[in-house]
């Protein structure tokens, strides 16, 4: 595998900030507003500033708040649902620090919804209490809109979309720069900053369904482990059981906390079906949940489960979850009267980019936050709404780290040659693509075994073998590549793990095993840097 994707010459434009954070999500955006107001911050979107995981976010953000909740309670949720791979100091800090950073968000000007004057808690699976605040079923888009909008108003922070990170330049395990692809004028670009936040989300796109947006090709991923970063967990991807299942979307979540307000599943047979398989029901671990509606469907030869909550009433319904609610009604189903077809659909990757407890990687000035790193919290299965408190706790303490430092380091003045290489193919690369969803969907989904993960790293390895002819001229071409290098990582650590833990179930190795209580991590072997 090439260490660069692209090359750059004299020629290439260069542009300098301080701190230069990929991605426009709830890690990148809450970042940038947490470190300080003397530091020059620059914030890419590989899309439209508003296009990121976090906006889509529905169910809400976990805290413990509520009247007999603890942090301690929250650490116990966390680490049950991690299956005995969460990192017990990481969660700590997780909880401990949730309600300072909640605070904050909510002087940010996000409003979460209230009730009798304080914040209202809903309940999600896995959780033994209500812990979790939203703003309705779009909290996501709260945050967004509002982590934006004090963004835009801050004089140090810079915000620009459709620029698309290829590269980092390193020297010595050291971050030296940054390759950008401007989309608008197709002409690469370098930014030289002191350090980078890597805040770009996952990789749902590597397969056929996702509740993710068309960003999450684990561009970031494939970025830092080229440069030498290691990779960690990569085999634990969360499938969310209740993503509606609709000729016109299979996209759309329904979220946990229609089931945390009492949604029941029911088959194909109009049958209930949860207590067959664990006995928190609906409330179980989502692994759980996702393989017992695989597992329904399976039997009932059916393509998706459903969701009923037809005993709550129309007002409350349209009130509590108006985005669900409408949507839904406009693929014709009224969720008060008709049950809400859904199927597990890919979500989340517990695994990514290893950092500390600083968020640093392995790479000096790298740092990463939110899903594209692996602190370590989530363990082989997150949480319910433990996603965008990890993307808060972490980006303040990167912002810290950040803010502490910056003094002492400076932005790098040497113009860095990258050379090209590669044949140029001018032919569309979409058939690749849709070979790597199908291969990641058939064979490294909820249930795996070692025949089907052999079969699917054969072709990665051989489309990989294709795409490293390529010199890449278009960012569809760089994505593929990016897709095709973390798909690969994904098959290899699923194969290597021989037992069944959390999100990862191999029917040829059904147990958890002690031997196993461990991480399997991935590190590009030569990292040699080709630029003089
Ligand atoms: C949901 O609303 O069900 C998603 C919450 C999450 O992924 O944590």
């Amino acid at each position: 595998m090439k260490r660069y994707l692209v090359g750059v010459d004299k020629n290439t434009e260069t542009i300098e900030t301080d701190v230069l954070i990929i991605g426009s999500g709830i890690a990148g955006t809450y970042t940038a507003l947490c470190i300080s107001e003397n530091i020059k911050v620059t914030i890419l979107a590989k899309e439209a500033i508003d296009v990121s995981n976090t906006a889509l976010a529905q169910g809400g953000i976990a805290v413990s708040l509520g009247d007999g909740d603890s942090p301690t309670y929250h650490h116990n949720d966390t680490l049950f649902a991690g299956a005995g791979l969460s990192d017990d100091d990481m969660v700590w800090l997780l909880v401990n620090e949730a309600k300072d950073n909640i605070k904050n968000l909510c002087d940010l000007g996000v409003k979460f919804d209230m009730s009798d004057g304080m914040l209202d808690l809903t309940k999600e699976a896995a959780h033994s209490k209500r812990r979790i605040i939203h703003a309705k079923d779009f909290t996501g888009k709260e945050v967004c809109d509002k982590l934006l909008a004090s963004s835009k108003k801050r004089n140090n922070i810079t915000l620009h979309e459709n620029m698309f990170a290829i590269d980092i330049i390193t020297e010595n395990q050291t971050y030296k720069a940054t390759i950008i692809l401007d989309q608008k004028t197709g002409k690469k670009k370098i930014y030289k900053s002191k350090y980078v936040v890597c805040a770009s989300g996952g990789f749902g796109q590597l397969y056929q369904i996702t509740s993710n947006p068309i960003i999450a090709t684990g561009d970031g991923m494939a970025m830092a482990y080229r440069a030498g970063a290691t990779l960690q967990d990569m085999e634990f991807v969360q499938f969310h059981p209740t993503v509606l299942f609709h000729k016109k979307d299979k996209s759309f979540l329904i979220s946990e906390a229609v089931r945390g307000e009492g949604a029941v599943l029911r088959n194909s047979f109009g049958e209930q079906f949860m207590s067959n398989y664990d006995e928190l029901k609906e409330l179980a671990p989502r692994d759980i949940v996702a393989r017992a509606i695989f597992s329904e469907m399976g039997k009932t030869q059916s393509d998706c489960v459903y969701l009923d909550i037809t005993f709550k009433s129309r007002k409350y319904l349209s009130e509590r979850f108006p985005k669900i609610f409408n949507t839904c009604l406009k693929y014709g189903i009224d969720i008060s009267k008709d049950y809400i077809p859904v199927a597990p659909a890919e979500h989340y990757c517990m695994g990514g980019i290893k950092t500390d407890l600083t968020g640093k990687t392995e790479i000096d000035r790298l740092y990463a936050c939110g899903e594209v790193s692996c602190t370590g919290i989530h363990g082989a299965n997150r949480l319910a709404s433990n996603s965008l408190l990890e993307g808060l706790v972490f980006g303040k303490r990167i912002a810290n780290d950040i803010s502490m430092n910056h003094l002492r380091v400076h932005i790098d003045k040497k113009n860095y040659l990258i050379s090209e290489s590669g044949e140029t193919y001018s032919q569309p690369v979409s058939e690749i693509e849709k070979r790597i969803k199908k291969t990641m969907n058939q064979n490294v989904g909820i249930v795996r075994d070692e025949k089907g993960l052999k079969t699917a790293k054969k072709i990665m390895d051989e489309t990989l073998d294709i795409l490293n002819l390529y010199k890449y001229n278009s960012m569809a071409q760089i994505q593929t590549a990016n897709m095709a290098i973390i798909g690969e990582i994904v098959i290899s650590s699923a194969l290597a793990r021989k037992e069944s833990r959390g999100a990862h179930f191999r029917t040829d190795y059904p147990n958890t095993l002690d031997s196993f209580k461990k991480h399997i991590t991935k590190k590009r072997e030569e990292s040699n840097d080709e630029t003089f």
